[in-house]
């Protein structure tokens, strides 16, 4: 997962065939969620729901909910306050609230907050049309029950229509020890690899260039599918994916995260190295660089076997960036332990990593234990490594400076119209003038050459070149 902190609105197009009022989703949390939501806007739209100019004059409200940390989940509150206050005068509101919140709170969530509709967990987000015709039936509905995800037959209504995600692999069979999303994303459910093809060669015949493959543990892929080779090698693996899907005409760029450093494997490295549309980026979390805290997260790798698949990735693919997920604080670190970790963050020299404070989460092991940290070591922990990894993520984006790189333009830049921005094959975010030199116009969907000339942690600006 690329980051947990992002939170986007989301507006579906119009469609008047069979008008049935307004919606509005607000995503919070991972790519898993915002690729849910752009299921449920598709579900929506078929059904003759249109786009609500903003969230508090719409019919349909969705929020679609995280509670990977308590601020995560604390955030739908307050969102629902405001539009509980609507329905006092608005009573044909539709409020629903969807995943993983919705899950983890089920029925309670009704008992907090009696105005809503509908909550449903991320189980049962292709089933929205179904649970809405419930609704409308006039009952309160409450679905979290454990379910087999059905293959999507409803067309998603994507954010982006350059870049396109696709779950591969539902849910999460690890049980780290600090972790919610085994208890409310439920059980590894692998898509079969015919339809995950089927929906990469819709979106090429659409006009994407790039896909990026989902699940919370990826290299988990196939483990519950058939398939054993004549040698006794499972097939179906993600790199047997890779292969399978690679050559699919159209799509320029292939991605996939979010990885997991116990199952990464050399065969998957070679992969990357030979496939050439297998962009050069791995989100590989190492959550902490001690082994006893490691061991107490029930991670299951040690920090020697960390490093070792980054050397070996460096050492196959020289140019690859490297991000990654560290939690600071969790019950028990000592201050040698979280020095262990800023250690790490040296010595790999990361080109991005997603900190966090430890929350303790409900439902999960480490909530229960003693040896709590208190916030102020928390807060403390958090702002030295933050500065640290800003430090070593400049240092590593100077080896673009005056360097050439492929950027996929995805749109204009929002702040100046004059540029677009897209992504490296690297993942990093470049914006670039939209006209060139010769006065040639780059629009989104252009692979373009790009010179940079400006460095910051995060991101690059470079002028395109012929
Ligand atoms: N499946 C991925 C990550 C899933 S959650 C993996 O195994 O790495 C995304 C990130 O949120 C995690 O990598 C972790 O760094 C962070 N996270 C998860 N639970 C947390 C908790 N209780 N407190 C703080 N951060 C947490
Ligand atoms: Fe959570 Fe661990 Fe599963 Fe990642 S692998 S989603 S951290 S339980
Ligand atoms: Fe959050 Fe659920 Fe993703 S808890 S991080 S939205 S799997």
């Amino acid at each position: 997962m690329i980051s947990t902190k992002s939170q986007s609105s989301y507006k579906g197009l119009d469609n008047s065939l069979n008008n049935r009022g307004s919606y509005w989703i607000t995503t919070f949390g991972c790519q898993m969620n915002k690729a849910d939501s752009e299921r449920m806007a598709g579900i929506l739209q078929e059904m003759g729901y249109q786009e609500a100019d903003n969230e508090l004059n719409a019919d349909l409200v969705l929020y679609n909910t995280c509670t990977i940390r308590d601020n995560a989940e604390q955030k739908v509150y307050s969102y629902l306050g405001r539009q509980v206050l609507r329905k006092k005068t608005t009573p044909n509101l539709k409020l629903i609230v969807a995943g993983c919140v919705a899950q983890q709170e089920g029925e309670s969530l009704l008992r907090r907050v009696p105005e809503l509709d509908l909550v449903m967990g991320p189980q049962h987000a292709n089933r929205l049309e179904t649970l809405l015709s419930q609704v409308d039936n006039g009952q309160q509905v409450i679905a979290t029950e454990e379910h087999q995800i059905l293959e999507d037959l409803t067309t998603a209504r994507r954010d982006s229509e350059i870049c396109g995600w696709v779950n591969i692999i539902y849910g999460c069979n690890e049980r780290c020890t600090y972790c919610v999303v085994p208890s409310v994303r439920g059980k590894e459910q692998s898509r079969k690899p015919l339809s995950i093809k089927k929906e990469i060669e819709d979106l090429a015949k659409k006009g994407f260039k790039e896909i990026t493959l989902l699940g919370q543990n990826i290299d988990a892929y196939g483990r519950d599918l058939p398939g054993i080779s004549a040698s006794g090698r499972r097939e179906n693996t993600l790199t047997d994916l890779l292969y399978y899907i690679h050559d699919i005409p159209g799509i320029e760029r292939i991605r996939f995260a979010t990885s997991h450093p116990r199952y990464f494997t050399n065969r998957l490295i070679e992969a990357c190295a030979t496939l050439p549309k297998i962009c050069e980026h791995f989100h590989i979390p190492f959550q902490s660089g001690n082994n006893e805290v490691l061991k107490r997260m029930s991670r299951g790798y040690t920090i020697e076997k960390y490093k070792r698949i980054i050397y070996q990735i460096r050492t196959l693919i020289p140019e690859a960036s490297v991000s990654s997920d560290v939690i600071v604080a969790f019950p028990g670190e000592t201050e040698a332990q979280f020095k262990n970790t800023l250690d790490v963050v040296k010595e790999i020299g990361f080109d991005q990593v997603n900190t966090a404070a430890y929350s303790p989460r409900p439902n999960t092991p480490s909530a229960t234990w003693s040896n709590q940290i208190p916030e102020e070591i928390k807060v403390a922990r958090l702002r030295e490594l933050n500065l640290l990894v800003e430090t070593t993520a400049k240092e590593r984006n100077s080896r673009y400076l005056n360097k050439v790189e492929e950027v996929l333009a995805e749109k204009l830049n929002p702040k100046d119209s004059n540029q677009l921005m897209g992504r490296t094959r690297t993942n990093r975010l470049t914006f670039f003038q939209k006209q060139s030199a010769r006065d040639y116009s780059y629009k989104p969907g252009d692979l373009v050459k790009v010179r940079i000339n400006q460095i910051r942690p995060f991101s690059l600006t470079g002028l395109p070149i012929e």
